[in-house]
C-alpha cells in the first residue's frame, strides 16, 4: 500500500509541479490538482484488497498523497454510514440516502481535508500554516495541528458559529476573528503568508484537501457496491468536497473500479449567497462575487470561491445542475431529516434535502432515481438554529403527552 503520487498540475493551464516540495497555486493563480500513476494504483487497489483494509478513509493510501504512513496524523477517521432515509424519502416520492459526515473527529466532513492535508504537511517539513475558514475547516484544521504537533493561525467571520470558535480555541490554534466575511478573513491571512514564516492553508491553495475530501467519494461508491447513485446534492461553499467526489470518481472509473456512468452532481447553494448558482443559470464558466451574503447555514457562505470553475465543469460534465434554496426551506429539511429519520444534520445537510424536494417537484430528478444527500456535519455543533418549539417545562406531576 504505496502511494501511487506523481505530481501537481494546474486545473486550468495543466502545467507540471513537483508535489514533493510546498506547493500553493499555479504561477497563473489557478488550483493544483494532485495526480497519480493510476496503472500502479489498480495493481493493488482493487475491491477483493480492499475487505481486509482498515475502515477509514486510509485505506485508499494508493490514491492519497502521503508517502510515509509515519507521517500519518490521526483522530480516528471513521468510514461514515450511508443510510438509506426511508421516511423522508416517502413523503417525496425519492429514492433517498444520507452520507452522515457528522461521525468523523470534530463532527463534520472537514476532518478529512484536514487529516491529509496536515499529515502531507508534516511530510514536507511544515511546522506553521495560516488559514481562513467559515468556522469548520477551522476546527478540524487546528485539532490536527494539535495532534500534529504544528502551530495553527485560524481567522474566521465574527459571526461564525459559537462551537466553532470554542473548538478552535481550545484544540490551541492562534484563532482571530474578524468582522466581515471567509473572503475578508481570506485576505487578512494572504497579507501575513506574504510577510514568511507561515504555509498558506486555505481551501485550494494548498492541493491536498482535495484529496481528504475525495475520500468520500471513494466510500460512498464502495458503500454503493462499486456503483454510483443517479444523484449526489452536495452542500456547496468553496465546492472542495464537489470537486473531491467527482475527482475520486474519475480515479476510480480510471483504474476499473467503476464503469463510466457518473452520478448527476447538485450544487445547493442558499438563496443568501448563491454564486455557483448563478454562474450555472448562466451557463458561465466562472462565478461573480457575491455582495452581501447571508445565510443560517453558515458553512456554505462562500461570496466568490476560488475552485468555482472546477466546480461548474464538474456540474456540466455530468449533467447535474445548480440551485438555491432559501434559510426556511433550509432549517425545515434540516428538521425534517432529523424528526423523520433520526439523522440530526446541520443545516447545510438540511439545504440538501431542501434542494432534492424542489427537484423532485420539478421533475429533473425522476421517481425511483437513487438520490443521495451528503451531511457535511452533525446538527450538534449548531445549538444556536431556531427551533421550530421549544421543549416545555411538566406543568403538574402528569405528562402532557402527543400521540
Ligand atoms: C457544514 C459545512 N457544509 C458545507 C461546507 C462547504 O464546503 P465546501 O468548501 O466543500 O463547499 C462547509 C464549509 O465550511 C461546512 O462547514
Ligand atoms: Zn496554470
Amino acid at each position: 500500500m504505496i502511494s501511487a503520487l506523481t505530481h501537481l498540475e494546474c486545473s486550468a493551464c495543466g502545467e507540471r509541479y513537483d508535489a514533493d516540495v510546498p506547493q500553493n497555486l499555479c504561477r497563473d493563480g489557478k488550483p493544483l490538482l494532485v495526480r497519480y500513476d493510476l496503472a500502479a494504483a489498480g495493481r493493488t487497489l482493487t475491491a477483493q484488497g480492499l475487505r481486509d483494509r482498515e475502515p477509514s478513509l486510509w485505506r485508499y493510501a494508493e490514491l492519497l498523497p502521503l508517502r510515509d504512513p509515519a507521517n500519518r496524523v490521526s483522530l480516528g477517521e471513521t468510514m461514515t454510514p450511508l443510510l438509506p432515509l426511508p421516511r423522508t424519502g416517502a413523503c417525496h416520492d425519492l429514492d433517498l440516502y444520507v452520507k452522515d459526515e457528522g461521525l468523523l473527529p470534530t463532527a463534520s466532513f472537514k476532518a478529512r481535508g484536514a487529516a491529509v492535508g496536515v499529515s502531507r504537511a508534516k511530510e514536507l517539513g511544515i511546522t506553521a500554516f495560516a488559514m481562513p475558514t467559515n468556522g469548520n475547516a477551522g476546527g478540524a484544521w487546528s485539532a490536527y495541528a494539535a495532534r500534529a504537533g504544528m502551530k495553527a493561525h485560524i481567522v474566521m467571520p465574527q459571526s461564525a458559529p459559537h462551537v466553532n470558535r470554542l473548538e478552535t480555541m481550545m484544540t490551541g490554534a492562534d484563532v482571530h476573528l474578524v468582522d466581515g466575511l471567509i473572503s475578508d478573513a481570506g485576505k487578512i491571512v494572504a497579507r501575513a503568508v506574504a510577510r514568511g514564516g507561515v504555509f498558506d492553508a486555505s481551501t485550494l491553495k494548498e492541493p491536498y484537501r482535495i484529496e481528504g475530501k475525495k475520500t468520500m467519494g471513494f466510500e460512498l461508491a464502495e458503500q454503493f457496491g462499486w456503483s454510483v447513485p443517479d444523484v449526489i446534492v452536495y452542500p456547496t461553499g468553496g465546492g472542495v468536497g464537489l470537486i473531491g467526489i467527482d475527482k475520486a470518481l474519475r480515479e476510480l472509473q480510471a483504474i476499473g473500479l467503476l464503469d463510466a456512468r457518473m452520478p448527476r452532481m447538485v450544487a445547493v447553494q442558499s438563496t443568501g449567497c448563491a454564486p455557483i448558482v448563478r454562474a450555472f443559470d448562466a451557463s458561465a464558466k466562472e462565478s461573480v462575487f457575491w455582495e452581501n451574503a447571508r445565510t443560517v447555514a453558515f458553512g456554505i457562505t462562500v461570496p466568490k470561491p476560488l475552485g468555482d470553475a472546477i466546480v461548474l465543469e464538474a456540474l456540466y460534465a455530468t449533467n447535474g445542475t445548480a440551485i438555491a434554496v432559501n434559510d426556511e426551506a433550509i432549517l425545515a429539511g434540516q428538521r425534517e431529516i432529523s424528526e423523520s429519520d433520526g439523522v440530526f444534520v446541520c443545516p447545510e445537510g438540511g439545504a440538501t434535502l431542501a434542494a432534492a424536494i424542489a427537484l423532485r417537484e420539478q421533475g429533473w430528478i425522476r421517481a425511483g432515481e437513487r438520490v443521495l444527500l451528503i451531511n457535511t456535519g452533525s446538527g450538534l455543533k449548531y445549538p444556536d438554529v431556531p427551533y421550530a418549539q421549544p421543549p416545555l417545562l411538566v406543568p403538574s406531576d402528569d405528562l402532557p403527552m402527543s400521540p
